[in-house]
């Protein structure tokens, strides 16, 4: 199977995805590109250093079938959002039917929707008084954050926990688990 990453920021979890492969020498699945929204982002230094060519569309190339021609060129069969920001245009949806899947940094429908994303999900988190906290990975579908839930797994918040170290706990869920979820997830697309 061939995923295309989409990463909107730092992408370590875009990395940690495409290393764990890498280090297992699967042959099974792979990651022939990077697709981002924003030039600037980290992400593109990571995939030069891994050697994975890495792409930036503007949100109307999301829209109007540039970044679908893409995909197609690199034959990709499903999609991974690896803290991809933008919504999914329904395009995109129409033509990876149910082989879309999104990683969200809490216990969803706990603090999910538009403009939760990153660190303003941890800040809600403490701010909250919310006693754990934890990843959701889910399919993608026109709703943020509304697909059906896949795998969740749990961390402690602690009255004295900052935003910062819920965000280190949920980053450790996310490169423990996020990949093998990936795996099975892959697995079960067909050609
Ligand atoms: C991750 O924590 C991911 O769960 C989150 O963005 C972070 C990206 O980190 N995604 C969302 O908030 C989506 N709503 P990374 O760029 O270092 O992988």
């Amino acid at each position: 199977m061939k995923i295309a990453l989409f990463a909107s920021g730092s992408g370590s979890n875009a990395e940690n995805i495409i290393t764990h492969f890498r280090d297992r020498n699967a042959t099974d699945i792979e990651f022939p590109l990077i697709v981002s929204n924003r030039a600037d982002a980290f992400v593109h230094e990571r995939a030069r250093q891994l050697g994975v060519p890495s792409f930036t569309f503007s949100k109307a190339d999301f829209e109007n079938g540039a970044v679908l021609r893409l995909l197609q060129q690199y034959a990709i069969d499903g999609i991974v959002l690896a803290g991809f920001l933008l919504k999914v245009p329904a395009s995109l949806l129409q033509a990876f039917p149910d082989r879309i899947i999104n990683i969200h940094p809490a216990l969803l429908p706990k603090f999910g929707g538009k403009g939760m994303y990153g660190s303003h999900v941890h800040e809600a988190v403490v701010a909250n008084h919310e006693t754990e906290s934890g990843i959701t990975i889910h399919a993608v579908n026109e709703h943020y954050d509304e697909g059906t839930i896949i795998f969740q797994a749990r961390c402690p918040v602690l009255p004295t926990d900052s935003a910062d170290e819920v965000a280190a706990k949920v980053h450790a869920l996310e490169y423990r688990h996020f990949p093998e979820v990936i795996g099975r997830w892959a697995k079960g697309l067909t050609k």
